[in-house]
């Protein structure tokens, strides 16, 4: 819906508000954030000597600065269409008044996506800062930020409304293996050829499949994941934002080589709704980042890790890029999937699980579950036990209590691991390592989307 001569003019009114509002969120901060300690709104930097109490939840000062700026840029497109509708801005063709109804359609079609997307935002940002004053149980992360993404499930199906995914072509590679090793018919079962079916036939060949209602769930869960998995990947200064700030990154440079295919059509203007609603957010996330880099004179808190979450979530869910968003999300969902048994409660979850300061080293290593006897542990959690010690993920120390049948294990996180594979390390350190790390996994996840999306999908 958005002509291509006011792209370059939203672009440039975007950047300028996301510059704007870096600054702004860099000053807020310096100059605020004495009254979070006034307010008791505090936490111990527990990897520092003498744990120094600093100022926690400042995330939400870039988080209310982040509203300011889309609520001022939200009007630009709006106005601007509005006014060259009426001929007011001449080098904008006049629109037909015969479609007149269309162009107000497709102009509350877009204006909803980004009302509908604050809206999400706020709710998280609200449930962040509760949990940063209350401490909120886990059932209470799971629940609200659903509640919070429902509106955008509303926008999601009135406007798109598209459950189809197409299913990676791996029929090349079936084919080699079939000529390899032959059919597979040892199943008693006939094909409508009245031939012994053949498993081969199973092999995915790029065919679209609706997934329904399947893909709404996919859709809330994403949500969920989206806000918490931020938060989980945490506890050492700077990763929280700095996380954030990478996954931003490349969400904004997707967006940038999307751009060349901007042009009148709706599908196209989904492409500025991502990059306008991702730049401001790198910029006061770098404002953040500044405060929050080793050593850390404020801390993000959970209003940040929500907000950062629903932020890149909207992003995913209304710019129509929601399976391609998990790309960037890899560090997070393989922290998620190595933390479930702890967080399902298989194997004991002590209340942090972030690596342990060694005063005299000054170095950080990994942090433990507290001694645990493995008979105890339910029936999964000793399956979990078992595998986890098998490959190594984890370290054990044995033959602990009184009667030497305890262990004590490292927590599930991917911090831990790092800290198992390269040793102890200072924490600054740490962080670099994760973020050089989320890095690289981003590349590859560029890597998939651009070169074997190419080849997986095209027929
Ligand atoms: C999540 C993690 C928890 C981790 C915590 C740290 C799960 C299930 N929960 O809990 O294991 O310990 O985040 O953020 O994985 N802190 C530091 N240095 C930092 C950041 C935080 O010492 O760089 C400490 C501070 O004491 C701060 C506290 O962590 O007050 C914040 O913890 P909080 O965000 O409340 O923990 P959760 O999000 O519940
Ligand atoms: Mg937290």
């Amino acid at each position: 819906m958005i002509h291509d001569t006011s792209v370059i003019f939203l672009i440039g009114a975007n950047i300028l508000l996301s510059i704007f509002g870096a600054i702004l969120t860099h000053h807020l901060i310096k100059e605020m954030s004495y009254l979070f300690i006034k307010a008791n709104l505090s936490g111990k930097d527990l990897s520092k000597k003498g744990k120094p109490r600093i100022p926690e939840a400042i995330g939400v000062i870039a988080s209310a600065v982040y509203l300011i700026v889309m609520f001022l840029f939200i009007p630009v497109p709006f106005i601007s269409q509005y006014l060259s509708n009426s001929r007011i801005f001449s080098h904008i063709p006049p629109v037909n008044t015969s479609s007149t109804d269309s162009f107000n359609n497709a102009i509350s079609y877009e204006l909803v996506n980004y009302l509908a997307a604050m809206l999400s935002i706020c709710c998280m940002i609200f449930l962040g800062f509760a949990d940063d004053v209350l401490d909120l149980r886990w059932r209470h992360k799971l629940l609200l930020p659903t509640i919070a993404s429902l509106p955008l499930l509303m926008v999601y199906i009135l406007s798109a409304d598209s459950t189809w995914v197409t299913v990676p072509r791996f029929d090349f590679i079936c084919d080699m293996l079939k000529s390899q090793f032959g059919p597979i018919t040892f199943l008693p079962i006939q094909g409508r050829d009245g031939l012994p079916f053949d498993l081969w036939r199973l092999c995915p060949r790029g065919q679209p499949i609706n997934l329904r209602i399947f893909f709404y769930i996919y859709i809330l869960l994403l949500a969920v994941f989206c806000t918490n998995a931020i938060n989980i990947l945490a506890g050492i200064n700077g990763i929280e934002v700095g996380q954030s700030v990478i996954i931003s990154g490349c969400i904004l440079t997707y967006s940038i080589l999307q751009m060349p295919q901007i042009s009148l059509d709706i599908p196209d203007s989904l492409t500025l709704f991502r990059f306008s609603v991702i730049c401001p957010f790198l910029g006061v996330s770098l404002a953040l980042l500044w405060h929050n880099w080793y050593p850390a004179r404020v801390f993000v808190g959970d209003t940040y890790c929500n907000f950062a979450g629903m932020v890149l979530a909207v992003i995913g869910i209304l710019g129509h890029f929601s399976k391609s968003l998990l790309l960037f999300f890899i560090p997070q969902i393989l922290n998620f999937i190595f933390s479930i048994p702890q967080l399902f409660g298989w194997i004991p979850c002590p209340r942090h699980r972030l690596p342990k300061w060694n005063e005299t080293t000054d170095r950080l290593g990994m942090s433990y579950t507290g001694p645990f006897r493995p008979s105890s542990l339910p029936f999964m959690g000793r399956i979990s036990f078992r595998f986890l010690k098998l490959f190594r993920l984890v370290d054990v120390k044995k033959q602990l209590g009184e009667d030497r049948k305890m262990v004590d294990m490292s927590n599930l996180t991917l911090i831990n691991l790092a800290l198992k594979i390269f040793g102890p390390q200072h924490e600054r350190n740490v962080t670099v390592l994760m973020l050089v790390g989320q890095i690289l996994l981003s590349l590859a996840g560029f890597g998939v989307k651009f070169y074997l999306a190419k080849l997986l999908y095209t027929s």
